[in-house]
């Protein structure tokens, strides 16, 4: 099992503070862009989604493809694509999403458990890693970027405003199972 190293761990107390956390990142995202959640079940992936289309103008409320697997949104400027792969029973069903024609230039697509699929991903993407803090509304957001894609961003990544001191996070002994 590969390790799970984080470039940057950011703690959040609230949804609004995870959305806000997602809405640097919408800032930071481009036409073609990947992103994968992982997290277990209420953890924030729809959450962070809600922030991170918000950010980019859309404006119908996201709610969670866990039945319908794919939503997509109309963006100000971006098509978001939102997709949720904990039901997908066997790896084919990865081709019916067409994941290849959705992450085309005029998108970016999340995809919750992408993390199960990521040999099926058309390319390279961020991984959002969030985990359960001490209350019931702590979360920790790690970050690391996979593939070429990102890693230009990563010293933008670096930048990025924390909300809290992360005190709880150990930046250098993040080093964990890669399965969420
Ligand atoms: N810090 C936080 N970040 C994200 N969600 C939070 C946070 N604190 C509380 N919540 C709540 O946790 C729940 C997360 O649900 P959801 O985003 O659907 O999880 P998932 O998609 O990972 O299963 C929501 O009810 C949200 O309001
Ligand atoms: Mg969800």
């Amino acid at each position: 099992m590969t390790g799970f190293s984080a470039i940057r761990s950011l703690a959040t107390t609230s949804a609004e503070g995870t959305q806000a956390v997602a809405a640097d990142l919408a800032g930071l995202s481009r036409a073609g862009d990947l992103l994968v959640l992982c997290g277990d079940l209420g953890a924030g992936k729809t959450a962070f989604t809600q922030g991170f289309g918000r950010a980019l103008g859309v404006t119908t409320p996201i709610t969670s493809p866990t039945f319908t697997l794919a939503n997509r949104y109309a963006g100000a400027e971006l098509t978001v694509h939102h997709l949720d792969v904990y039901r997908l029973a066997h790896i084919d069903e990865v081709r019916d999403l067409g994941l290849h024609e959705l992450v085309d230039d005029r998108s970016v697509t999340l995809i919750e458990w992408g993390d199960a699929i990521s040999g099926a991903l058309p390319g390279g993407y961020l991984e959002i890693r969030l985990t359960l803090g001490d209350g019931p509304d702590d979360r920790v957001l790690e970050l690391r970027t996979v593939g070429v894609d990102w890693s230009d961003r990563e010293v933008a990544l670096l930048a990025l405003e924390p909300l809290l001191p992360d005190d709880g996070a150990d930046p250098a002994g993040n080093e964990r199972g890669d399965t969420c």
